[in-house]
């Protein structure tokens, strides 16, 4: 039997959130090695450059020793093989991602087929999170506390030129 030492989390992490990172731990403890990849995607139009959202992730992953944190370009398989990783590891929110994350996982089967996805559900406390609610509720002026990671906010406000809100701003 092959053992999965390596394995590659993608994705955009514009900025990372408490999901994410979530995930980050809990994959961290099932292989050996795992490698953060941030995949700079223009097209979504991101807050942070990839520089920025690589050194929040390094930060945010500090204490994690046996978690790397990389850019990547082009195909997500081919930067897996380079880095010699055998297992893609993705978040599975709700039944609402499953489509995209089934399309993706088949495609880079197809062109990978010794790289396999594997999928982690979310934790129940942020099936709702997303980076892009995170954005809007710091745009809008309000607190991100817990959404995010610690070291995350001050980055957020800063680039949205918003004061960082008191615990009081949000309602609930
Ligand atoms: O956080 P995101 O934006 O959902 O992450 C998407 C990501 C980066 C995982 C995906 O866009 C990706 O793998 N991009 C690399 C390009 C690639 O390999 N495309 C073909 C696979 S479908």
């Amino acid at each position: 039997m092959t053992q999965c030492r390596i394995a590659i989390y993608p994705g955009s992490f514009d900025p990372v959130t408490s999901g994410h990172y979530d995930i980050i731990v809990r994959a961290s403890r099932l292989f050996e090695k795992l490698i953060v990849a941030v995949a700079p995607n223009p097209s979504k139009q991101p807050l942070f450059t990839a520089e920025e959202r690589v050194a929040i992730l390094q930060e945010v992953c500090a204490s994690l020793p046996n978690v790397q944190v990389e850019c990547f370009e082009g195909l997500l398989v081919d930067f897996a093989v380079k880095c010699g990783a055998q297992v893609i590891v993705k978040g599975l929110r709700a039944v609402s991602d499953f489509d995209y994350e089934l399309q993706m996982a088949l495609t880079n089967k197809r062109l990978c087929p010794q790289v396999e996805t594997i999928f982690m559900m979310t934790s129940s406390e942020y099936v709702f999170l997303s980076s892009s609610m995170v954005k809007e509720i710091a745009r809008l002026g309000g607190s991100v506390q817990g959404l995010v990671p610690k070291a995350v906010e001050p980055y957020l406000y800063r680039k949205l030129e918003q004061p960082v809100p008191n615990k009081e701003t949000n309602r609930g």
